[in-house]
Order: structure tokens, then C-alpha cells, then sequence
């Protein structure tokens, strides 16, 4: 009787010991194991993706995106975290090396499906910079960005990703249901998007619609994580041209510049019913048609005016490669071509946040100091969709108004740095 209930009794204490034991052990392995999750939020779990056979296969101890939150570079006004290259392209040092244009985007979720014409398009290197400002905003952008990725070869060698959040939105627990990533399908990377979209958006719409987007930040997280030595910055629903990264290889090499220089590529606007145009004779028929138009030439005709699309559509080219066709004789203010220049063009200013006067405070710079814009053919740029003027949103009026006043120092400062004022914007008091 005695000796069994000792006999328990030494079996307890072994039982609570081992527990002990084996508990502290745990303990240990969680504090160094290399995956602990609550500081790695960027690591899915290891799932297989089906639809394509050549879709890589992600190692569970290896993150997919090199992005902690809590590190990052702040910008100058301390508003946000940016990152590079959190997902790099197999193969974009290798074409940096190669091509002498850099093609550099940005770009939020609801756009991110244009990158895969861009990509069909452009075969040099692309630097796309993106933005999130929720945990569900960021979950479901970086998902779709490995969608993109497996689905699309191009995507997946080309394209180095970098992002941004806004300082007061630091993600904290970002899940990537990969799960849902073997689900999606390939053939219709639209409805995969637009199905990650509405999920996120239902719990944040309202006050993630009010916040200003940061499009010269990630304009400038985009260029300059360029290699190549020219630019070529562009929203990512402006597609270029087919086989244009080659063309302009041929002509930058032997192009000659004497002073400061853009080139324009003109950019139009065609209407959802058309193929993409596979060379400048065929835009300028579906121009001649009504089916393509100069780029914002309802909505706004002083954005792309001075390029002088008829010119541009009239002067017959003496040769296929790509030329200069005229120079920009009639800078206007507020114009805002995309253009392909050396990456030491003025920076895109980041006092202005969300829309207005983001990209043309920034030509308008290059024009007051001493930039020529030469247009080039047969290259063009076209964006989806015969644009229509729109009344404009109220918080998008806000975040212009916003800017307008911005703009007012913004244009003083310049005059004072380069004692020039070609445009006498500062006798002027409109705009
Ligand atoms: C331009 O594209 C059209 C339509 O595909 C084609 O018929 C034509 O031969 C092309 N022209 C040139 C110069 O490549
Ligand atoms: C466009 O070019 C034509 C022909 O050279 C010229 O007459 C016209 O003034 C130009 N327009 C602009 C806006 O540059």
C-alpha cells in the first residue's frame, strides 16, 4: 500500500520533471527558431500551385519578399516607408546590364493586371513601385504579385518590385493565403484581381479611398532603382509599343545630345474595341478613324498638347528605326509627356501627395532648367479607353486643391534656384 503509492508518487514527479523539461525545450526552439512568425509576417506557408507546370515552387524557410516592416528607409518628411526591391526579377540585373532604357512604374493593386502588357511589350528591365496601407491591402497585393509572377515568365524575370505604406499604417500581420494563389487562374488574371480587390475594399473603402496615394514617392522609389542609364517613367496603364526597349537600345546608342534632353514617346488614348496597334501606320489609322486620340485630349488637352500629335502623325518617317521626328516648340504649362531621359533629371517633388501637379511640377522644372523635349516616331505609348471628362470626386477635388497651394512655393523656390521664369509664372496669379 505504502510502497504503491510511493511508487505514483515517483512516477508524478518523473511525469511533472520531464513536462518541465520538454517545456523549456520548446521554449528555446521558438526563441531561436530562424521562423518566428509573429516578426516574419511576410512568409506563407509552403503550398504547391497548380495550373502551371513551370510555376516555382516556394521553400517554407526562405521568405518569397524581402520586406520587414519595421525596417525600410523613411522618406524626407518622415510620412512613409520604402523599400527596394522586396521581390527582384530573375533576370532584371542581367537586362540592367543590357539595355540602356529602365522602365520605371508604379503602381496600386486595382492597376497591377496592366503589368502584363506592359511586360508582353517591354523586354528590358522594369522597376514597379507599389503601395498598401492596410494588412488586407498588402496581403492580397502581395499574393497578386506572385500570381502575376507565376503565371507570366516576362513578369517573373523582368520586373523588380518595391513598395511603400504610409508611417501610421505599419503592416502588422500579413498573411499570404497561398492557398487561394493555386486556386486562381491563369487565364483570367482580370477577375483574380478584381475578386482580391472587392474582398479588401469591403472593410476598407472609406477612409482608404480619402488617402492620398504617394505617386511622386513612388515615382521616385521606381526611377531609382533603375540601372540602365536612361529612364523610362510611366504610369502602368500607359503600354509601350511593341519591341521598344530594342528600338531605343539602337537609337540611344547613336543619339546625340548636346545639351539637357527628353524624348518624348507620344502617348494615346484607343478605344476598348481595337487591337493594340502593332505599328504607327495602324494608330494613326484608328486615329483617322476616331478610334485613338491624343492622350487626356477631352479630359485635359494641356497635358500632352505640345507634343503636336499632327505633326507627329503627318510627317512622314524617312526610316523604320526610331528618329527624332521634331522638337517641342510650344512648352506650355502644366504639360506632362512621358519621356525617356538620364536618370539626373530633376526628382519628382514629394510635397505633392495624391493627385495634381505631381508630374508636370517636374517637367515644368526640366523646361525652366534648360531641358529640350525632341519628339521621337515611329514609338508611341497607348493608354486603354477613349477618355471623357468626369466630375471629379470631392476628396480627389480636396487632395488638388491641396496641391495647387503646394505649387505656389514649389514655383517660388524654382524661380529662386534657377533665376529663370520662362513661363512668367511668377507675375501670374492663375493656374
Ligand atoms: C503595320 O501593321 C499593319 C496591321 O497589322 C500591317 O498590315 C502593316 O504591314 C504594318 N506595317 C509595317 C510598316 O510594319
Ligand atoms: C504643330 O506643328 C505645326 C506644323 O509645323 C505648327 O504649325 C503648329 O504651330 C504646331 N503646334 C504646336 C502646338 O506646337
Amino acid at each position: 500500500m505504502i510502497q504503491g503509492s510511493c511508487r505514483l508518487w515517483n512516477i508524478s514527479i518523473l511525469a511533472v520533471v520531464f513536462l518541465s523539461i520538454y517545456n523549456i525545450i520548446l521554449t528555446l526552439k521558438l526563441m531561436y527558431s530562424p521562423e518566428c512568425p509573429r516578426h516574419a509576417p511576410v512568409r506563407p506557408p509552403l503550398k504547391a500551385a497548380k495550373c502551371d507546370p513551370q510555376r516555382p515552387a516556394y521553400s517554407k524557410n526562405e521568405p518569397i519578399f524581402r520586406l520587414d516592416p519595421r525596417l525600410g528607409r523613411w522618406d524626407a518628411r518622415l510620412q512613409y516607408k520604402l523599400f527596394d526591391n522586396i521581390l527582384v526579377g530573375e533576370r532584371f540585373a542581367s537586362l540592367s546590364d543590357v539595355h540602356r532604357t529602365c522602365l520605371a512604374t508604379q503602381s496600386s493593386l486595382e492597376k497591377m493586371a496592366s503589368l502584363i502588357e506592359v511586360s508582353a511589350n517591354w523586354d528590358g528591365p522594369i522597376s514597379l513601385a507599389t503601395f498598401a496601407a492596410s494588412d488586407d491591402e498588402l496581403s492580397a497585393l502581395l499574393l497578386y504579385i506572385l500570381f502575376l509572377r507565376e503565371c507570366n515568365a516576362k513578369i517573373r524575370e523582368q520586373v523588380s518590385f518595391h513598395f511603400a505604406y504610409p508611417k501610421d499604417r505599419r503592416p502588422k500581420n500579413v498573411n499570404i493565403d497561398l492557398d487561394r494563389l493555386a486556386e486562381m487562374s491563369c487565364a483570367n488574371p482580370i477577375s483574380a484581381l478584381q475578386h482580391l480587390v472587392k474582398q479588401y475594399l469591403t472593410s476598407t473603402t472609406k477612409w482608404r479611398k480619402k488617402l492620398p496615394y504617394p505617386q511622386n514617392h513612388l515615382r521616385n522609389l521606381a526611377r531609382k532603382n533603375c540601372q540602365s542609364k536612361f529612364v523610362f517613367l510611366t504610369d502602368v496603364d500607359i503600354i509601350p509599343s511593341r519591341g521598344m526597349a530594342e528600338k531605343l537600345d539602337v537609337f540611344l546608342e547613336t543619339a546625340k545630345c548636346a545639351g539637357l534632353c527628353a524624348y518624348v514617346i507620344p502617348t494615346y488614348e484607343i478605344d476598348e474595341r481595337v487591337r493594340f496597334p502593332p505599328n504607327k501606320t495602324e494608330l494613326v489609322r484608328l486615329a483617322n478613324k476616331g478610334l485613338a486620340r491624343p492622350f487626356h485630349h477631352k479630359v485635359f488637352i494641356y497635358n500632352q498638347f505640345a507634343t503636336n500629335f499632327t505633326k507627329w502623325q503627318n510627317t512622314a518617317d524617312p526610316v523604320q528605326e526610331v528618329h527624332v521626328s521634331h522638337t517641342v516648340t510650344n512648352f506650355e504649362f502644366l504639360y506632362e509627356p512621358f519621356y525617356v531621359a538620364p536618370d539626373t533629371v530633376p526628382p519628382h517633388d514629394e510635397r505633392f501627395v495624391g493627385y495634381g501637379y505631381t508630374r508636370n511640377s517636374q517637367v515644368y522644372e526640366m523646361f525652366v532648367a534648360g531641358y529640350e523635349f525632341l519628339v521621337l516616331s515611329p514609338i508611341f505609348t497607348c493608354h486603354w479607353g477613349l477618355q471623357v471628362k468626369k466630375t471629379r470626386p470631392p476628396w480627389r477635388e480636396h487632395q488638388n486643391n491641396l496641391n495647387r497651394k503646394q505649387f505656389d512655393g514649389f514655383k517660388r523656390e524654382i524661380f529662386a534656384k534657377y533665376d529663370k521664369d520662362p513661363l512668367n509664372m511668377m507675375s501670374k496669379r492663375k493656374n
